[in-house]
């Protein structure tokens, strides 16, 4: 089975990204036959950025992942950039997306939103692109947070409408979404995901972040009047703690919540910090060296992307053929 998914070079990683995905890329790796995971610059050029930069937010994110986990000679890691197939399908599905479907994309309404200054197609068209990172690869499984569930739902409408006008070609993929935690919420502001782009520092946990700063946004995390430590619609703020802590010592919402029935918010959020801090600890710990071989990395990447480019040239040589591109 092949499972695919992708990430952005933009900013630092943060839990939620850790917990909705990249943890579960990690896991991966031992399901799939290959797990193809790749760093979406392309992507990232959608919205106002440094060119500069860009190249180094990509070794910034891989290196994030590898010490996460990934390991180059158990999975397929690469930059999306270097495999010139995704911007090729993406055009050919494009053929096939209805403008109607990308209006409706709530990521697209949020971002363009959001832009002080050009919107641009680009950001219009990042489904579309996404779609075609997953369907170049027949890939079955999507890995991915809860946010992604409407990117994922029209990748399968995409390979749905184009198999039924051109045959049998591309592989509807499945979303996999976390069964806990598939929504980290800020810290500050319960109501709203964890994000790179809106909130505040305080509301969200970086990768990288020391053992004190992570105690200290735990600490300081925003909660309801109540008392009681138990999951609740009405209380967005104790009942992501309660995942995340779930998630962070390998038990179920129900077991944390019984540990904590007689405690209060203060020590219930300061053990919560606790167990963060040192969840991250191992990825914490193994960033700097990975992160200062840029040549290693780079070799990660390129021969992540020679091995990424057999799979996908597979795929668009059949795409073309049965649309009637190129010769017979
Ligand atoms: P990105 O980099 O914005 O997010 C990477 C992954 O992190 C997940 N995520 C979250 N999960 C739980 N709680 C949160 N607060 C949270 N914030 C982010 C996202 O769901 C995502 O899985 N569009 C994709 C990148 C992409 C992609 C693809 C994914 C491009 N092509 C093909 C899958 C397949 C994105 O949002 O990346």
């Amino acid at each position: 089975m092949r499972i695919f998914s992708g990430i952005q070079p933009t900013g630092e990683k943060h839990l939620g990204n850790y917990i909705g995905a990249i943890r579960q890329y990690v896991e991966g790796q031992d399901r799939a036959d290959p797990a193809i995971y790749c760093i979406v610059d392309l992507h990232a050029i959608t919205v106002p950025f440094d060119p500069a930069e860009l190249r180094q937010r990509v070794y910034d994110t891989a290196a994030v992942l590898l010490a996460s986990g990934l390991e180059p000679d158990r999975c397929v890691l690469f930059r999306q950039s270097d495999v010139y197939e995704h911007t090729e399908l993406c055009w050919l599905l494009s053929t096939v997306c209805a403008h109607g479907d990308l209006n409706r994309m709530h990521q697209f309404k949020e971002k363009s939103a959001r832009q002080r200054e050009l919107v641009s197609a680009g950001l219009f068209f990042y489904p579309v692109l996404q779609a075609a990172d997953v369907l170049a690869y027949r890939a079955e499984e999507v890995p991915v947070g809860e946010d992604q569930r409407q990117h994922v739902e029209l990748m399968r409408e995409l390979a749905r409408r184009f198999n039924e006008r051109f045959g049998d070609v591309l592989v509807e993929p499945e979303l996999r979404v976390p069964e806990v935690a598939a929504r980290v919420m800020d810290l500050q502001e319960p109501e709203r995901k964890m994000s790179t782009t809106v909130g505040s520092d305080s509301g969200r946990v970086y990768l990288l972040d020391d053992p004190g700063a992570i105690r200290k946004k735990f600490g300081s995390a925003v909660t309801d009047s109540g008392r009681e430590v138990r999951r609740d619609p009405e209380k967005a703020g104790i009942t992501n703690l309660i995942g995340i802590m779930a998630v962070a010592t390998g038990r179920g919402e129900d077991e944390v919540e019984a540990e904590f029935a007689d405690s209060g918010y203060g020590d219930f959020k300061k053990a919560v910090g606790e167990a963060v801090a040192d969840y991250l600890a191992p990825v914490r710990e193994a960033y700097p060296a990975i992160r200062e071989d840029e040549e290693g990395l780079e070799r990660v990447l390129s021969e992540g992307a020679d091995r990424a480019r057999e799979m996908a040239s597979v795929t668009l040589a059949d795409a073309r053929r049965a649309m009637g591109l190129g010769p017979a």
